[in-house]
């Protein structure tokens, strides 16, 4: 998958699909999704942090606000599956092509933030979340430090993340990055890790990618995901 890229792509299951900025008309798409992905967190991260739905629409729309640009898998599917309902009964991407995994990056004064990483249940570790995070990784500013914040307990998010040359950093340096460039609250900054992107050569964007870097790109298919 090359940077900025809308064109067909195949997860490794070879299901296809595409990578697309999500639009304002898929909002209530990503609010299902992260919901029904989060729902791996049940029973696993602390009961005073879980909560249903996990992302509630007011806070998705904040974080929409505060700069959080989000990427979609779109699959390929038959017209007849496509049609699920959101929090407003809002509707989904055009027939035949489903968002199944939303991924969201967002600058924070000098770092890039990867956030709200979410595969639908039945699509998770087909690598739709592999190739919608090597996108924003090629998306991002090599210049900026890529970091990437989860629950301490969600000991596959972390594999995933590490898979992918992120590296924990230490319990000290997570303390102050979460309390610097989130805006969680305490007991989050506590039970949470944060990993660090590998200072490694990265697969720098192209000029066509930086326009449209972070979602902010002027196409009709990357109108930023607002509501
Ligand atoms: C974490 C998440 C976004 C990753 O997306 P994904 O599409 O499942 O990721 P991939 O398929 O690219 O990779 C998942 C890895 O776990 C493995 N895996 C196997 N079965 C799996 C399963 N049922 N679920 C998830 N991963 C599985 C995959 O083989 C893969 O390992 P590999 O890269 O070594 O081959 C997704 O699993 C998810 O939404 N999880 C629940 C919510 C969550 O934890 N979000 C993270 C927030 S920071």
């Amino acid at each position: 998958m090359r940077h900025g890229q809308r064109g067909a792509a195949f997860a490794r299951g070879g299901e296809p699909g595409s990578i697309r900025l999500c639009g304002g008309a898929e909002f209530d798409a990503v609010w299902s999704i992260i919901n029904a992905a989060a729902t791996a967190y049940d029973g696993v991260i602390p009961a005073d942090r879980y909560h249903v739905p996990y992302m509630p629409v007011d806070e998705l729309r904040r974080e929409i606000g505060a700069g959080v640009r989000f990427w979609g898998w779109h699959e390929t599917a038959p017209a007849a599956s496509s049609a699920r309902p959101g929090p407003a009964g809002g509707g989904w991407a055009p027939a035949g092509d489903r968002l199944v995994g939303v991924m969201g990056i967002q600058d924070v004064d000098d770092v890039t933030l990867i956030r709200h990483a979410y595969v639908e249940p039945t699509r998770q570790g087909t690598g739709v979340g592999g190739a919608l995070l090597a996108h924003l990784l090629a998306l991002a500013s090599p210049d900026r430090p890529l970091l990437v914040g989860t629950w301490a307990a969600a000991s596959w998010a972390v594999r995933f993340y590490e898979r992918h040359g992120f590296a924990l950093v230490t319990p000290d340096e997570k303390d102050r990055l979460l309390r610097r460039y989130w805006n969680i609250a305490d007991r989050q900054v506590e039970t949470s890790v944060v990993l660090r992107l590998r200072e490694e050569p990265r697969d720098t964007a192209s000029d066509a990618a930086t326009d449209e870097r972070m979602g902010r790109g002027t196409g009709p298919d990357t109108e930023p995901c607002t509501r």
